[in-house]
């Protein structure tokens, strides 16, 4: 579904993401785990095109994407929930929705969207700003999802959020990715989350990969470690 290949990042002489290699399958779910400052934000703003990569290439569906622009990587089929959400907080539910419709070209928003998040649909003319954390959450990636991606990434979608609620957003993300048909890369410092959401489980230092396993196989102490400062 999506593929990198010797993928780098950097930020003038600093390389923070360090010649990738990773493989998304169709249906799966990855998680990238890492500490603060190992590159999530950096890997997945470059993936959906708002800071250029340095080498290497990434491919979606066998279309290469590296030399698009943002809104033609969403054409593609990326849908992406960015970290702390950045919903438009002066506009309603509903128009924030429809901000991720632009680059489709429809107007209708996905009927789906609505039974996925009820909560979504109550609040539909409520102010973005006046939801809670969680229902935030909730509305940007509903936002995401209204141009049908085929790849979803979300950069650490728990941070703020309370635990029961993470769970919520667990089983969510799984339904989604199996109604929809969809991929997922999700990147993300709580092991927990990590462990109830994804097939797979990587961990990121220093701009390299240094664990990739299925998650049935993941050492949570191992993991912990990595995370851990
Ligand atoms: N615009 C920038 N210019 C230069 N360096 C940057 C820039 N943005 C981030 N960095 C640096 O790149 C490294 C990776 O940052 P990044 O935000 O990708 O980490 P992260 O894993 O998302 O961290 P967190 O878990 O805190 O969100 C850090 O050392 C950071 O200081
Ligand atoms: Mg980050």
């Amino acid at each position: 579904m999506m593929q990198l290949t010797d993928y780098s990042v950097a930020y003038g002489q600093s390389t923070i993401i360090d010649g990738m290699n990773l493989t998304l399958n169709k249906n799966e779910i990855i998680a990238i785990l890492g500490r603060n400052g190992m590159g999530k934000t950096t890997l997945m703003k470059s993936l959906i095109g708002m800071i250029p990569s340095q080498g290497g290439k990434v491919t979606l569906e066998d279309t290469e994407i590296t030399p698009m622009k943002s809104y033609q990587r969403v054409g593609a089929g990326l849908g992406f929930v960015p970290q702390g959400r950045m919903i438009f907080s002066t506009m309603t539910v509903e128009e924030n929705i429809e901000t991720g419709l632009t680059s489709t070209g429809k107007k209708e928003i996905p009927s789906d969207l609505y039974s996925i998040f009820p909560v979504l649909d109550e609040m539909k003319h409520r102010r973005g700003g006046n939801l809670s954390g969680g229902q935030q959450q909730q509305l940007a990636i509903a936002r995401a999802l209204a141009s049908n991606p085929s790849v979803l990434l979300l950069d650490e979608p728990t941070e703020g959020i309370q635990p029961s609620i993470i769970k919520d957003m667990a089983r969510t993300l799984k339904q989604i990715r199996t109604q929809r048909g969809l991929s997922i890369l999700v990147s993300e410092q709580v092991l927990s989350f990590a462990l109830d959401v994804a097939d797979r489980i990587l961990v990121i230092e220093k701009g390299k990969i240094v664990l990739d396993v299925p998650v049935e196989e993941a050492d949570h102490e191992t993991i912990s470690k990595y995370l851990s400062v």
